[in-house]
C-alpha cells in the first residue's frame, strides 16, 4: 500500500487555478499580452516567476524589462490574486477533497502539500484544511519548480517516506511529470488531453476517494 499521498493545491483542492489564469490574463492586458485558456495550460504549475518569463515569451517582450521591473510585474500578478481569493472559505473545498483527507487520515496515510504556490499555507488555513495536513513543502525551499521534482521529493521527505512509497495527484501537466521524476505514482484530475493518455486520470474530485487510489495503485505494483 501507498503511505502518503501529495497533494497539489491549485485546480486540485479547489478552483484557484481560475484566479490564477484571471490574474495572469489581467496583467498581460496591461502590458499589450493577450493570453488565453490553451496558453493557460502551459502556466498550471508554474512557479510566479517562471510564468512571468513564460508570459513574456509569448509576448514576445522577453527583453523588455529589468530586473527590477520583472520584479514588480511578479508582485502585480500576485496582488490582483491576493484580492481574488479573499473570499475563499471552507465552501470552496473541491466536492469530495474533505472526505478523502478523512478517509485517508482514519487509514493512517500521511498527507503532504506539494504546490508551487507561496500562497499555500494562506489558502489551506482559508478553507479549513490545515489541521488535515501532516507537511506543507515550502516551495521557496526548492531549487527547481515543477517539472523538475524537487517539491514532492521535498514534500515526501517531509512525511518521512520515500517518494515511490507515495501517490501525487495533479491537475497540470508540468506537475504530473514532476510526479514521475520524482518516483511517485501520479493521478491527474483534468483531460487526457492536457494530462497524457498514460496516466489514471479522474474528471473531477468527486471520483478522488481511497478507494480508487487504491485500485490505481494495485496496477502500478
Ligand atoms: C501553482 C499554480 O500551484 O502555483 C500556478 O498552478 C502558480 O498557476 C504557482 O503560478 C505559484 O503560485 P503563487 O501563489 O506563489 O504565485
Ligand atoms: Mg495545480
Amino acid at each position: 500500500m501507498f503511505k502518503g499521498v501529495l497533494f497539489d493545491l491549485d485546480g486540485v483542492i479547489t478552483d484557484t487555478a481560475e484566479f490564477h489564469y484571471r490574474a495572469w490574463k489581467k496583467l498581460g492586458e496591461e502590458i499589450g499580452i493577450s493570453i488565453d485558456r490553451t496558453f493557460n495550460e502551459q502556466l498550471k504549475g508554474v512557479s510566479r516567476e517562471d510564468s512571468l518569463a513564460l508570459l513574456l515569451a509569448y509576448g514576445h517582450k522577453e527583453n523588455d524589462y529589468s530586473k527590477e521591473e520583472f520584479t514588480t510585474l511578479a508582485k502585480q500578478k500576485n496582488e490582483y490574486y491576493l484580492e481574488m481569493i479573499q473570499e475563499i472559505t471552507p465552501k470552496d473545498v473541491f466536492p469530495g477533497i474533505v472526505e478523502l483527507l478523512t478517509e485517508l487520515k482514519e487509514a493512517g496515510i500521511k498527507i503532504a502539500l506539494a504546490s508551487a504556490s507561496k500562497n499555500g499555507p494562506l489558502l489551506l488555513s482559508k478553507m479549513a484544511l490545515t489541521s488535515y495536513f501532516d507537511a506543507i513543502a515550502d516551495p521557496a525551499k526548492v531549487a527547481k519548480g515543477k517539472p523538475a521534482p524537487d517539491i514532492f521529493l521535498l514534500a515526501a521527505k517531509e512525511i518521512d517516506e520515500e517518494a515511490s512509497d507515495c501517490i501525487g495527484i495533479e491537475d497540470a501537466k508540468a506537475g504530473i511529470q514532476a510526479i514521475i521524476a520524482s518516483g511517485a505514482y501520479p493521478v491527474g484530475v483534468g483531460r487526457k488531453e492536457d494530462l497524457g493518455e498514460d496516466v489514471p486520470i479522474v474528471a473531477d474530485t468527486t471520483s478522488l476517494t481511497l478507494d480508487f487510489l487504491k485500485q490505481v495503485w494495485r496496477k502500478n505494483v
